[in-house]
């Protein structure tokens, strides 16, 4: 069995970009000229995923139209006859089957993916964090992670090591190593302070999780910050089933802060051909 379903939590505020996010989802911010929650989609399609199911608030309306048909739009570029950019708006709308599931309070990651369950019920199933973006054109990120599941079976993290000052931004997990940069995973706290960290082995965020993780997610008790944390449910389900974390390939750009945001940018601005002789430009302006 595959993964076709792959979920998107976009329900959060984006409050590390206010005021930006006052009236835009955070997921729309470009990244070089498309947006941040495009390079997540576009992962989920190169990985097999057929069906995006993205877990959504009220104020991520932009998300919706993003990928929709926008007719006024496309008669207007048509009757200009800006037919390469009329054709571009029509792809964007066919990319992807896209189903929307309001999150109507958000009470944390484990609750947003327990939104998703009416959908991805008895069956295992993606979680791409869009504001972690992974460049990797020989093997997406997601696609690595099915890879493992389809092998080994049970559940599948991506981690990546980190230094010491970043350990309490994120997940943690430890593990067992089985092979080379894949493991059984055995703990995992959320945002742990230094001393209380299993390893240096943070949790990045992509998922492929086993529909057992519903009835775990509907049980639990608030964690770190107040909130329902997916890190919670996922160390109880490595109690009964295998959770496997991958040290993924790729790199990762971190848009879910300010500085990662516009480094994206710029770095990602740099390898783009048409772009990068402008950008060194500006840069040697400075
Ligand atoms: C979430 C997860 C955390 C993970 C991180 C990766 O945290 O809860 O385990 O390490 O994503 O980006 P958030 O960044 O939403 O606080």
């Amino acid at each position: 069995m595959t993964v076709k379903k792959c979920l998107f939590p976009v329900a959060g505020l984006g409050t590390r970009f206010l005021p930006v996010t006052k009236e835009i989802a955070k997921e729309m911010l470009p990244l070089v000229n498309r947006p941040i929650i495009s390079y997540g989609v576009e992962e989920a399609l190169a990985s097999g995923c057929e069906d995006i199911v993205m877990i959504t608030g009220r104020a991520k309306r932009s998300i919706e139209n993003y990928f929709d048909r926008s007719f006024e739009l496309e008669d207007m570029l048509r009757k200009r006859g800006k037919l390469e950019l009329y054709y571009k708006m029509i792809r964007i709308s066919e990319m992807a089957e896209i189903m929307y599931i309001r999150q109507r309070e958000p009470l944390g990651l484990g609750h947003a993916v327990l939104c998703g369950e009416p959908v991805c019920k008895g069956e295992y199933f993606g979680v791409i964090l869009p504001d972690d973006v992974f460049i990797n054109d020989d093997d997406p990120v997601l696609s690595q992670l099915i890879k493992v599941h389809e092998r080994l079976g049970g559940s599948v993290i991506a981690l990546e090591h980190v230094e010491d000052r970043d350990v309490s931004r994120y997940g943690i997990a430890s593990g067992e190593e089985i092979e080379p940069g894949v493991f059984r995973i055995n703990d995992m706290v959320e945002k742990p302070k230094l001393a209380d960290a299993p390893s240096r082995y943070a949790i990045m965020g992509r998922y492929v999780l086993s529909p057992e993780i519903f009835p775990l997610l509907h049980n639990q008790q608030t964690g770190a910050g107040g909130e329902y944390q997916l890190t919670d449910a996922i160390r109880e389900l490595a109690k009964s089933e295998p959770v496997w974390g991958v040290a993924y390939r790729g790199r990762r750009f971190d848009c879910g802060t300010q500085k990662g945001w516009l480094s994206a940018n710029i770095q990602l601005a740099l390898e783009d051909d048409e772009l990068r002789d402008m950008v060194l430009d500006i840069l040697k302006k400075d």
